[in-house]
């Protein structure tokens, strides 16, 4: 029960994906592959999600899942792309449905806007179990940084999305529409209950402190050494934290963009009246 993984890193938003393959069947999952993009000029491109579809063909793998953790607002996802591409099931939690009602009041989306996640294949719920050729998998609800965010777990190996980073990063902000500090924590406590030697694979690093970029740990060094929220850290200790921390961070520079193109499963908005795409800001402005 030991999958094979293969990270992918997307250097402008310091995102993990990864191919999660079972070396018995040559079965294979994508986990939160990400679409390049250019907010100035609006353009979308796949250099970096063909790099992962070459992979998969080139290694003989058949695709079945491409896994998202997440609505992500920091990158436009590549799932739909490489659906096309290689196929594979495209899931997310059941969570998405509410972050859809969120954010279609917040933008004002079309009347058309479905809010029952019907963009995507499956919608997973705490505690389901799916395979990956003969490799056993089973959905972990770690909800905090968003009320969608799932966990993944694949054999001895759990892709923990936006929740725990890399011990001298920390943990996730909890401060976007939907997220909350104290259910990040129960969350993490669910995952500091795997075994230690589990296999940790993170959606985001940073460098901290300038070091190279990593993407694996496990879980025993997390609870021992995660400087927001190791064994015997209080909820109330890292509630105070992630509060005050999260009170000083920008909105990521994608969060619009982002948004609106995730919630739809990976696809732009309709075209309007010309034939073109667009996205929203909201705007406020400062009275006279
Ligand atoms: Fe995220």
């Amino acid at each position: 029960m030991r999958p094979e993984v293969t990270p992918f890193r997307h250097e402008s938003s310091g995102t993990w994906s990864y191919v999660v393959a079972d070396p018995a069947t040559r079965r294979a999952a994508v986990v939160d592959p990400v679409l390049d993009f250019d907010p100035k000029s609006g353009r979308a491109a796949a250099t970096s999600a063909a790099a992962i579809a070459d992979f998969v063909s080139g290694n003989g793998l058949t695709n079945e899942w491409i896994l998202e953790t997440h609505a992500h607002a920091d990158h436009l996802s590549a799932a739909q792309w490489l659906r096309g591409r290689i196929g594979g099931r495209v899931a997310i939690g059941q969570g998405i449905r509410e972050v859809q009602r969120t954010f279609r009041e917040i933008l004002n989306l079309e009347p058309a806007f479905a809010t029952d996640g019907r963009q995507f294949d499956t919608l997973f719920e705490d505690g389901e179990t799916f395979t990956i050729g003969s490799l056993a998998a089973r959905v972990i609800a770690t909800p905090g940084h968003t009320s969608d965010s799932l966990s993944y777990l694949v054999g001895d190996a759990v892709f923990v999305g936006d929740s725990i980073f890399m011990p001298d990063s920390g943990t996730a902000r909890c401060d976007f529409p939907g997220g909350d500090a104290g259910v990040l924590y129960a969350s993490i406590r669910r995952l500091f209950e795997l075994p230690g030697e589990t296999r940790v694979f993170v959606c985001h690093d940073y460098k901290a402190g300038g070091r190279e970029a990593r993407c694996e740990t496990t879980i025993a060094e997390e609870r021992a050494a995660n400087i927001h929220v190791k064994e015997g850290t209080s909820e109330a200790d890292f509630t105070a934290m992630r509060q005050k921390r999260d009170a000083t961070l920008e909105l990521p520079a994608l969060i619009y963009p982002a948004v609106q193109f995730n919630i739809r499963g990976g696809t732009a908005p309709p075209a309007e009246s010309n034939g073109r795409i667009y996205l929203k800001l909201p705007l406020s402005v400062p009275d006279a």
